[in-house]
């Protein structure tokens, strides 16, 4: 949810880290703090709101240490204020901390450290981090004492941590521990870089350490020790990162959503990559699932939150078509408190663009202890959720920036279908020809998007007649009710206009009270079983005084329908890679015409590592 950065070599450190902070600033915007030392001393600054605002401050000039942390915060406990935004200080300011994640017993060691003489500034759960460590650093007697009092602090510690601690008393070394948040060290030559994910520090070294649960690294500019959990030294090897640090900059666009839904032909060309094989089955030589194994699960659970649970509903036609094994999708929240009925015949295949949220990979952890084998879908490499998971995935969207999630989206439903066909030919089921079909039109659906992609301005015009609207509606059959969920979730994120999504058979059910002149209602319309019955619930609505929108790859009345957006023709059960782009388009408008930050909305953040 917070992003950290930190930085010792033998550069002043306060650029690199405001630099590395604004690339994180997806995890968390409402608050930022940086600190350095200086002559043996901490010296800080922390502001409410944006990095850019922490960056414009005058007393940011005067941190000239070569050695500093910082980080950008997405409240928790305590609202967005400068006291309450990291680093935080010890009552005697001989430690700074930057803490991802939740101290979930904060108030019993808060209590502790009053109880000690200890005082508190804030309302945050990690000011307790930086008054325990210096409590144990007062009763320490070993040489290590730094080192001892950062373990003996973290004992204490129940909940999720990502941690980088700078003591007074080290002015050298910079302590990181992670546990259930994401952390990573660059290194090259003498110069070390710390940040909660790759992008941050990926134009100073391609030579990453990923940490492991447990992890403590003792780092100095030349030299990182990694500690275990009973602070034996451990090995770890650093990991070739490959991707371009250019693809996590905006390049010509206006906002990172506006670059990745641009991005859309080239992420999925590359999830694809050489998994199709002419002539031969598809390639999924990185995980090991064998014949036997699928004839004999009862069931598959797909279970993620969001977008990423959208991409689930958009392929549970096409596992169960091409499988015959039935398909539930659940939500990561729900499924992990509902006693579901699963087993070793349960198949989970969790999806998580970040990797890193808490209750996809709660969910995925429960499942393991019911005997299932799980499967992680994921962006990222090397994230929790991936070493949880029996297999793991990689979409290959490339850095997802924006908080609203886009190319992933995308990359997520085409890993999955590619999945499904591969299933398919493990258990040797007859359906060549629907398999060979939907190979041929996966291989195209780049180029379709391309093509919706040169052609926006039917919805830039929507978008300049709707953003003023209250109530929105999204409404599709089938297939396209995914679409329909996954648009309004995406018109609400960042336009902050109320939608909802129906299936539009529902409609006369209940929400078509909420039918009045001039309300507007966008139809998704891409299976040609449902067309007749789709057109109907439209008319209805219009009939009511609504204004329509549909997104359709089919022959359409626009007598009846005066705005119509036409998408390339595309196999039923793979639509929802098309259908989806024109929407996230016309919410990416909607949010510019009312002037909102498109890629940071309010109260979001892109990894939700919280319950
Ligand atoms: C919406 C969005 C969220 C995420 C959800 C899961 O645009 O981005 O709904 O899809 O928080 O995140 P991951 O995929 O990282 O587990």
């Amino acid at each position: 949810m917070c992003g950290i950065v930190g930085y010792i070599g033998k550069s002043k450190a306060s650029p690199i880290l405001i630099k590395g902070l604004s690339k994180l600033e997806y995890r968390g915007y409402d608050s930022a703090g940086i600190a350095t030392i200086e002559d043996d001393k901490i010296c800080h600054i922390k502001n409410k709101g944006r990095v850019k605002e922490l960056e414009n401050s005058n007393k940011l000039e005067n941190l000239k240490g070569t050695i500093g942390i910082a980080h950008t915060r997405w409240a928790t406990h305590g609202k967005p204020s400068s006291i309450n935004a990291h680093p935080h200080l010890d009552s005697h300011e001989n430690f700074a901390v930057v803490h991802n994640g939740i101290i979930e017993n904060y108030r019993e060691l808060r209590e502790f450290l009053i109880n000690a003489g200890y005082t508190f500034n804030s309302e945050t759960d990690s000011e307790i981090i930086p008054n325990l460590i210096d409590y144990y650093y007062s009763k320490e007697t070993s040489n290590d004492k730094f080192l001892n009092a950062v373990h003996n602090a973290e004992k204490d510690l129940k909940g999720s941590y990502a941690l980088a601690i700078l003591s007074k008393f080290d002015p050298n070394k910079i302590i990181v521990i992670k546990k259930d948040s994401p952390l990573v060290i660059g290194t090259k030559d003498n110069e070390k870089y710390i940040a909660s994910d790759i992008n941050a520090i990926l134009e100073y070294t391609n030579d990453i350490f990923i940490l492991k649960d447990g992890d403590l690294a003792y780092i100095s500019e030349n030299k990182i020790d990694f500690y275990n959990n009973n602070l034996n030294l451990v090995n770890r090897t650093p990991e070739k990162i490959t991707w371009d640090a250019k693809a996590s900059d905006k390049g010509d666009f206006e906002d990172f959503m506006l670059k990745e839904i641009y991005e859309q032909p080239v992420s999925i060309r590359e999830t694809i990559g050489t998994r199709i094989v002419p002539n031969k089955p598809c390639d999924f030589s990185d995980i090991n699932i064998t014949k036997k194994y699928l004839s004999d699960i009862s069931r598959i659970y797909i279970i993620a939150c969001g977008t990423a649970m959208h991409a689930g509903i958009s392929v549970k036609p096409i596992f169960e078509r091409l499988t015959n094994i039935p398909v539930e999708v659940d939500i990561a929240s729900e499924f992990r408190y509902r006693d579901p009925l699963i087993d070793e015949h349960t198949l989970i295949i969790c999806i998580s663009q970040s990797g890193e949220t808490a209750d996809t990979i709660a969910a995925l952890k429960n499942a393991k202890t019911c005997g299932s084998k799980t499967i992680a879908i994921s962006n990222v490499i090397g994230s929790s959720i991936t070493r949880e998971a029996d297999f793991t995935l990689y979409t290959h969207a490339g850095p997802e920036i924006a908080v609203a999630s886009t190319k992933a989206y995308t990359a997520q439903i085409t890993l999955l279908v590619l999945l499904a066909i591969h299933f398919a030919e493990v258990l040797e089921l007859p359906k060549n020809e629907i398999i060979n079909n939907l190979k041929e039109e996966l291989l195209e659906i780049p180029s379709k998007i391309s093509i919706i992609l040169e052609n926006t301005d039917i919805i830039k015009k929507f978008a300049k007649k709707i953003h003023k609207e209250t109530d929105i509606f999204f409404v599709g059959r089938g297939i396209d009710y995914a679409t329909a969920m996954e648009s309004s979730l995406k018109l609400k994120e960042i336009s902050y206009i109320h939608s909802d999504s129906y299936q539009s058979g529902e409609l006369k059910h209940g929400p078509i009270a909420l039918i009045e002149d001039d309300v507007t209602v966008i139809g998704i319309i891409t299976d040609r079983r449902l067309i007749d019955k789709s057109i109907s619930n439209l008319q209805e609505v219009i009939s009511r005084g609504a204004k329509t929108l549909i997104v359709t790859n089919q022959e359409i009345d626009t007598k009846l329908f005066p705005n119509v957006f036409s998408i390339p023709k595309v196999h039923p059960l793979i639509s929802p890679l098309v259908s989806i782009v024109p929407l996230q388009l016309l919410s990416y408008y909607v949010a510019k015409e009312k002037n909102l930050d498109v890629d940071k909305p309010r109260n979001l953040a892109k990894s939700v590592t919280v319950e």
